[in-house]
């Protein structure tokens, strides 16, 4: 039989992104800059990273920003081509390859993220396909392969569903679709039920979902099948409970980091810590927080002049 391939990746970029406002009220989240990078640039890298070329994004009002920035900018290439500004140029063109490309498909209302991946049902086709959720930022063991290329190897053998799990501290469970599962091989299990944000005494285990799938087609169905579960959203997770009745799911323990970038604090972790490894700005940037007096009290940084 032949093998399938993945070939597309759906962005769910149609969220409010309520745990940003302000800086959410006109532009999107997945635009908000990582050091030099917006948040969608990494979550695209990683797709390409992972041999994916098809790049669909479900986006909202308010999203355009999106669209532009993967799009040709005349005037600024020009800009820099006048003004011999080569290294810059190469910036801005790198951002899409010539072999890279881009359909976008509106969800009208903020309904769930498993609504928002039926939105792409007709752009997606056939054949499984890989989400992305831009506001989690993966990063790859160093030198090693980015989470997604991870799971994608997983599905070249596997030939099903697959979710990227971490363990969490049990008082976050609340924060993530839980699943319960049971050991393949190492870093490899096969799951058993999937729950939207359990409370702790009730989470099926410690094993949360990462904001990375690969899924069937036969997914879009379960989907559409699902009345609105937690806080009223169509969401992906009771779909691909439904789709376990019917097939194998699976979850890999990926390797690397994951950033919560949909929350302030994610968001400043992982400004700090990618900073620290930015090519340009990451040795000055550790000088300067070695010399930051941190534990200093307000009365002494007064004191300071600071
Ligand atoms: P989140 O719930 O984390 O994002 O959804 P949000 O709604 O934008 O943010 P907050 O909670 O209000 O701060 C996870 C992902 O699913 C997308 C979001 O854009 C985000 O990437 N999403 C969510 C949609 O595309 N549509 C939806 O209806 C809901």
């Amino acid at each position: 039989m032949q093998k399938l391939k993945i070939n597309k990746a759906v962005f769910p970029v149609a969220g409010l992104g309520t745990r940003f406002l302000p800086a959410t009220k006109a532009q999107p989240k997945e635009m908000l800059p990582v050091v030099d990078k917006p948040l969608i640039q990494y979550a695209v890298e990683e797709a390409y990273s992972a041999g994916i070329r098809h790049m669909i994004f479900v986006t909202g009002r308010n999203k355009r920003a999106i669209e532009d920035h993967f799009d040709t900018s005349y005037e600024l290439e020009n800009e820099l081509e006048v003004a011999n500004k080569q290294a810059l140029l190469s910036v801005v063109r790198s951002v899409t390859p010539d072999d890279m490309y881009f359909s976008y498909v509106r969800q009208p209302r903020s309904l769930g993220l498993g609504h928002a991946v039926l939105c792409a049902e007709h752009l997606v086709g056939n054949e499984a396909f890989a989400v992305l959720l831009a506001d989690d930022l993966m990063v790859g063991p160093a030198g090693g392969s980015s989470v997604l290329a991870q799971m994608v190897d997983q599905f070249d053998e596997l030939q099903q569903s697959i979710l990227a799990v971490q363990e969490v501290p049990a008082e976050h469970t609340r924060r993530y679709g839980i699943v319960a599962a049971d050991a393949v091989s190492p870093g490899l299990m096969k799951v058993k039920a999937m729950v939207e944000k359990p409370a702790p005494e009730v989470a099926p285990s410690r094993m949360g979902v990462a904001g990375r799938y690969i899924l069937t087609p036969a997914v879009f169905n379960h989907i559409r099948s699902q009345a609105s579960g937690v806080g009223g959203e169509i969401q992906l997770t009771d779909g691909i409970s439904s789709l376990l009745g019917d097939e194998a799911v699976y979850a890999l323990q990926y390797k690397g980091k994951r950033y919560d970038c949909g929350s302030k604090e994610g968001f400043l972790e992982a400004s700090v810590e990618l900073a620290l490894l930015h090519s340009e700005v990451g040795a000055h940037f550790r000088n300067y927080l070695e010399n930051l007096q941190i534990g200093w009290s307000g009365r002494e940084r007064r004191a300071a002049n600071l």
